[in-house]
């Protein structure tokens, strides 16, 4: 069973600046809704009760943003608007806040998680990746892989092999269609890349990654790259590819922002 969930958003978004220096990209809007709005959803749909956001010392405006608006309510409801109440509904569950307080990468803003997590399976979704038409929400299709097999599951997506030097990417043997063993992962491969299978980020752990992170020395970036973990984890325990069933759109990047807004758009049409 896994109930609790950890949402990286202390970046920087340096690949989306000038606007990310005060919006952060999490809060980008699609549809009227930030883009981390549709996370925290897939979470709930996926059984998740508890969610770590982890933040950063500019994005309060996540923390304002999930949290009620008891000014607004009370304007609506003294203006006779009070059908427009039900927009300002957040998605029912528990959320709790922690500060990475030195932006050292994705598995020290992982390992911000780890009081949290406790001695429990975990997922991590990362709010870059929105999971669009998905049969099941994507997270749950790693949840089931994991309830299924008792490993460690990655969410994996097939793509160009020009596009791989972007993500994480993995060498695995086949299990059936959808689903890998992992034998070797590498992090935004300059050359040479084991596959066309791009890590998307949705993530499912056990406990045991907190120590790999841990163990790990920032590299050149001055980043700890939760890619390295993995890695490392591979070499005592059984981890998962499960290709996601579902349109993947990488918000950090303007195509893709923009072909999710129209697919949506068409949708509504
Ligand atoms: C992170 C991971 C990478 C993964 C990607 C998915 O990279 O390090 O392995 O493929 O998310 O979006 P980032 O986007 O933080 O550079």
């Amino acid at each position: 069973m896994v109930k609790k969930a950890i949402i990286p958003a202390a970046g920087y978004g340096t690949r989306s600046l000038p606007v990310t220096k005060v919006v952060p990209k999490e809060m980008f809007p699609i549809g009227g809704k930030p883009a981390i709005h549709y996370i925290v959803e897939e979470a709930v749909l996926s059984g998740i009760e508890e969610i770590l956001i982890v933040v950063s010392k500019s994005k309060s405006i996540i923390v304002d943003y999930f949290d009620a608006s008891l000014e607004l309510e009370a304007f609506l409801e003294k203006n006779n608007k009070l059908h427009l109440l039900k927009n300002t509904t957040m998605p029912k569950v528990h959320i709790q806040y922690t500060r990475q307080p030195y932006s050292k990468g994705l598995g020290d803003a992982i390992l911000q998680g780890k009081r949290f997590v406790g001695n429990e399976p975990f997922a991590v979704l990362l709010p870059d990746d929105i999971i669009y038409n998905a049969p099941t929400p994507a997270l749950s299709q790693l949840i089931r892989i994991h309830d299924q097999f008792n490993a460690n599951v990655i969410g994996l997506n097939k793509v160009h092999p020009d596009l791989v030097s972007r993500y994480g990417v993995i060498d695995g043997d086949e299990e059936r269609t959808d689903l890998y063993k992992i034998n070797h992962i590498v992090e935004k491969p300059k050359s040479n890349a084991p596959s066309n299978l791009v890590v998307i980020g949705r993530y499912v752990f056990d406990p045991e990654i907190f120590n790999h992170i841990e163990s790990l020395t920032p590299g050149a970036s001055n980043e700890v790259e939760l890619t390295d973990a993995i890695g490392m984890l591979l070499s005592n325990q059984v981890c998962y590819g499960k290709i996601i069933d579902g349109d993947r759109f990488d918000i950090g990047t303007d195509d893709d922002y923009i072909n999710l807004i129209n697919a949506m758009w068409k949708d509504k049409e």
